[in-house]
């Protein structure tokens, strides 16, 4: 673990924890994709101090993460346009002794499981909060469904016991849709649930676009901790076609 003078909150400290990994890295990452939420914020406004940051192009995740991009003054690539990226830095809402993850609270799920998986290094970041031994078990898990499976989406999930709720948000009458225009659904898992299974079955519904269960795609976690200090757990990758190259 290590520590620095000054005070911050756990998701600080992961966002510092993330800017030693990458400038550990040689070369430095040329092509950085950009996860979304409020850690993901606190390790973009301790990047932006880097000088050799100017030099990459930073790929978003959401239109949020677009926008903060955009204003901090970074240079910023359409996720449209590349096959592959250097590094991928996002946080989570679970992780597991595994480095399997629970995301999508922001409903960025399917923005941020594309970028993950074309990238060939990923970093992701948490305060200690969000460490689990079983996932699902504090949050629920989210899916994004195309709007018009959902009639027959939300029966089959309900009779497999995940007891769907649409998310409905703030500031907005009906379902949150997302940036790629499906509906966020989020499941309660229910205890003994084999998650990867959960995964692949989740997958073979028609009209269930991307899962918020993250598996197989995590190199480091960088969990922070009050006072400016962190640890680095490090994970062998197991999905993703760069991955196997
Ligand atoms: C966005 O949809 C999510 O996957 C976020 O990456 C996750 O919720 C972590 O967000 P915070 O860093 O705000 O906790």
């Amino acid at each position: 673990m290590l520590g620095l003078s000054g005070g911050c909150g756990g998701k600080r400290s992961a966002g510092i924890g993330a800017v030693e990994l990458l400038r550990e890295r040689s070369p430095p990452p040329r092509r950085v994709g950009v996860g979304t939420g409020s850690t993901v914020r606190e390790f973009l406004s301790e990047l932006s101090s880097e000088e050799w940051a100017a030099d990459a192009v930073y790929y978003p995740s959401s239109r949020d993460s677009a926008l903060l991009l955009a204003e901090l003054g970074f240079n910023v690539g359409h996720p449209g346009t590349v096959a592959s990226l250097d590094v991928y830095v996002d946080g989570a809402d679970e992780v597991d002794p595994y480095g399997r993850l629970v995301k999508g609270r922001g409903a960025a799920l399917l923005g941020e499981k594309m970028l993950a998986y074309r990238s060939r290094y990923n970093i992701i970041i948490v305060d200690d909060s969000k460490l689990v031994d079983v996932l699902g078990s504090k949050k629920p898990v989210p899916i994004e469904v195309v709007p018009d499976a959902l009639p027959h989406v939300l029966v089959e999930l309900e009779s497999r016991g995940l007891h769907p709720r649409v998310r409905r948000g703030s500031g907005k009458d009906g379902p949150v849709v997302s940036d790629w225009g499906g509906v966020i659904v989020d499941l309660t898992i229910p205890s003994g649930v084999n998650v990867e299974e959960l995964d692949i079955v989740l997958h073979s519904i028609p009209g269930i676009v991307e899962t918020g269960i993250f598996i197989g795609l995590t190199d480091a976690v960088v969990v922070g901790y009050e006072g400016c200090k962190w640890k680095v757990e490090r994970y062998q990758r197991r999905r993703g076609i760069l991955a196997r190259a």
